[in-house]
């Protein structure tokens, strides 16, 4: 499979800020290409891990005055992918293109390293609201690269039937399930599902991080990006932006940043909850999405039907395809969550 061109033409955010100290160099995966990210005193640099020369992979070497060196033969690249030296030879190398690596465009935003592969991605990367917002309180949450599709994911944070099944007792329950009404509102380039509730959800997520909810909305943003809000009659409770950037065609590498009121309860306090409550939460995606991933890799491909919960059915996979979607809300469903 090969991804979409709507996906190898976005922007995707590729490690988190901290992870990329100064004088730092690591491998990241995007989309099948392999990828140096290093960060030097003028910032982080993208490069196409493979040296021009004899093909080492740039991203085991180390950041040396502003350059990455290559640790087979020394050669130093740019941020700008120019061979800025060639250790022994006393020529001029940077203005020799036949000599660069393949630069990447980088750009660092609200605590992200976000890459382009594709000159068809526009200047910055688009945003949904309130990543950033100095209003709140923001923390990065990253558990390294998972097996399975990144679209599968992007599914199951839409989907919210299996948070009763898969996630007993942490989100939902199973055996003690609300009344609810979901209203899909498609917005041509991305759709979102809210789920109207008058009581909280039965979970132990909700009973600790949750008040006055009387709302929540999960928004797809494609290709990568799910935004999901839940709102008390007030006021935002919490905001969780899950960004799924495709690493391999079976590995994907899951970020998600939780932002949350200034003021409701101390950073740290909010975020050692949140990640008390995510860690099994998390634990059980991973592995659905991986057991998910062998039967499709075994049979060769995904054969999937939609029964009636599946209210999305197919229009997340056009949206992922760079599709539109006719503008419009859905009558409001009524089932048990
Ligand atoms: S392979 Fe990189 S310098 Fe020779
Ligand atoms: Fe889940």
């Amino acid at each position: 499979m090969s991804f979409p061109q709507a996906v190898l033409d976005a922007w995707h955010l590729v490690a988190l800020s901290r992870d990329m100290p100064r004088g730092k160099a690591r491998k990241v995966m995007c989309c099948d290409t392999p990828i140096a990210l290093f960060r030097t005193d003028e910032g982080v640099g993208a490069l196409v891990d493979r040296c021009p020369h004899r093909n080492y992979p740039l991203s085991e070497g180390r950041v040396m005055n502003g350059t990455l060196e290559c640790p087979y033969h020394g050669w130093r690249f740019a941020r700008d992918g120019r061979c800025a030296e060639v250790p022994g030879c006393q020529v001029e190398t940077a203005c020799d293109a036949r000599l660069a690596a393949t630069p990447l465009r980088v750009l660092e935003r609200h605590g992200g390293i976000f890459v382009a592969l594709s000159d068809a991605a526009p200047a910055e990367p688009a945003f949904p609201p309130d990543l950033g917002n100095p209003a709140l309180d923001h923390f990065w949450w990253q558990q390294g690269t998972w097996r399975g599709r990144a679209f599968d994911a992007i599914e199951n944070v839409m989907d919210p039937f299996h948070t009763n099944h898969l996630h007993h007792g942490f989100i939902r329950r199973r055996d003690k399930r609300l009344p609810v009404e979901l209203i899909v509102t498609s917005h041509g380039n991305g759709i979102d599902m809210k789920i109207e509730q008058t009581q909280p959800d039965t979970g132990l997520m909700s009973r600790f991080l949750e008040r006055d909810r009387s709302h929540s909305v999960s928004r797809y943003y494609p290709p990568t990006t799910v935004q999901a809000r839940w709102e008390g009659d007030t006021q935002l409770t919490l905001c969780v932006t899950a960004i799924f950037t495709p690493a391999t065609k079976d590995t994907f590498t899951p970020f998600a940043c939780f932002s949350t009121p200034n003021g409701m309860a101390p950073g740290w306090l909010k975020q050692a909850a949140i990640r008390l409550f995510l860690a099994p939460v998390v634990a059980q995606d991973r592995k659905a999405l991986e057991r998910q991933h062998e039967v499709m890799s075994h049979f060769g491909q995904p054969k999937f039907i939609s029964g009636p919960g599946d209210i999305l059915k197919t229009r997340l996979h056009h949206l992922w395809m760079g599709e539109t979607l006719p503008k419009g809300e859905d009558p409001a469903v009524k089932v048990m969550l």
